[in-house]
C-alpha cells in the first residue's frame, strides 16, 4: 500500500486552474505547487495573472505560466486551450474549473432584486460559470487521456447557493446581493459535474466542490448575520479550501467521482 505522501504527490504533473488571478484560483495553485505540480493560471486580467505568478515561489522543475483569456468569449477559449497544449507538450492532469462571476462583481442588473435583474447579465453569467467549464472540460479531454500517468482530475468549485436558495435578509443594507444566475450556473456545474463524471469514467475523474461563503472583510451587518447562521460561526478562509484541492485533485480521491466536497461550515446542513 502506498503512503499519504505517495499519494498527494503531483510532480511532474501540469494543472490548468481558471479564475486564477483571482483569491481561491491563486490558493489552488499554491496548494498544486507544494504537491510539486506545475501549473497554469487562467485568467481575464493580464497584470493580476503576472503579480500572481511572480508570487510563487518554485522548486527546482516547476513552472507556473498564465493565459490571458475571457471565459466569454468561444474563439478566446480554444484560443487558450491550444496553449495549454503547447505548454504541456500535450498532456494534462488537473483542471480546475474556478472562474467565476461572483456576487462582489459590479455588473448591470446583477445584485438587485429579481424585478431588476437584466437577463442579458443573466446569459453572461451562465456563459462564464457554466458554458466555459463545459467547452475546458471537453476541449482538456484529448490532454488528460494523452498520457499514462493516474492523476486524471477535473475540479469545478460551486456554490452553497447552487444546493440551497438565499437568505436575502443577510445582504439588507449592503452592496452585496444573491443572483438568480449564479445561483443557477452553480447547480448547473454541481450537474454537470456528474454528468461528466459518468461520461468520461474510467479514465478522468470529475468533482466538485461546493464552498460556502470566503471571508474578505464583508460589512460587519452581513458577517453577524452569516455567523449567527452558520454552524461553525465564521466565514471560510482560502486556507480552508486547500485540504480539498489537494484530496481532489491526486490519488488520495482515486474512487471518488462524480461527487461533491460541502466546504460551508455547515451551512447546508439546517
Ligand atoms: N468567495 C466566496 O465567498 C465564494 C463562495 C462560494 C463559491 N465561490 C466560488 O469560488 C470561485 C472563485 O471565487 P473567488 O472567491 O476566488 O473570486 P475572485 O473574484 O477572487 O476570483 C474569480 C476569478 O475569476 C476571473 N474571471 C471572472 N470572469 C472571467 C472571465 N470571463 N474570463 C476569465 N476569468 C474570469 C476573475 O478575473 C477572478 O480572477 C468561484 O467559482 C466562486 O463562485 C466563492
Amino acid at each position: 500500500m502506498r503512503t499519504l505522501n505517495q499519494l498527494q504527490d503531483l510532480t511532474g504533473c501540469w494543472a490548468l486552474i481558471t479564475g486564477g488571478a483571482g483569491h481561491i484560483g491563486k490558493m489552488a495553485c499554491q496548494t498544486l505547487l507544494e504537491q510539486g505540480a506545475s501549473v497554469i493560471l487562467l485568467d481575464r486580467h493580464h497584470d493580476a495573472l503576472v503579480a500572481a505568478k511572480e508570487s510563487f515561489s518554485l522548486s527546482n522543475h516547476q513552472k507556473v505560466e498564465v493565459i490571458d483569456c475571457d471565459l466569454a468569449q468561444e474563439s478566446a477559449i480554444r484560443a487558450a486551450i491550444k496553449s495549454v497544449a503547447e505548454i504541456t507538450s500535450g498532456q494534462l492532469h488537473i483542471v480546475i474549473n474556478n472562474a467565476a462571476f461572483v456576487g462582489t462583481d459590479k455588473l448591470t442588473g446583477w445584485c438587485v432584486p429579481f424585478e431588476q435583474q437584466s437577463f442579458e447579465t443573466f446569459n453572461a453569467c451562465l456563459d462564464v460559470n457554466l458554458s466555459a467549464p463545459f467547452l475546458i472540460s471537453q476541449l482538456c479531454l484529448p490532454l488528460l487521456k494523452a498520457h499514462d500517468h493516474a492523476v486524471k482530475s477535473v475540479i469545478n468549485i460551486s456554490s452553497i447557493y447552487g444546493v440551497v436558495g438565499p437568505q436575502m435578509v443577510m445582504y439588507e443594507g449592503t452592496d452585496m446581493g444573491n443572483p438568480a444566475a449564479y445561483a443557477a450556473s452553480k447547480a448547473g456545474l454541481m450537474q454537470l459535474t456528474k454528468w461528466m463524471a459518468c461520461t468520461v469514467a474510467p479514465s478522468v475523474r470529475v468533482n466538485n466542490i461546493v464552498l460556502g461563503g470566503v471571508f474578505r472583510g464583508q460589512d460587519p451587518a452581513f458577517l453577524e448575520k452569516y455567523h449567527q447562521r452558520v454552524p461553525l460561526g465564521r466565514m471560510a478562509i482560502e486556507e480552508d479550501v486547500k485540504g480539498a484541492i489537494a484530496y481532489l485533485s491526486s490519488q488520495l480521491s482515486n474512487y471518488m467521482t462524480g461527487q461533491s466536497l460541502i466546504l460551508d461550515g455547515g451551512w447546508t446542513v439546517h
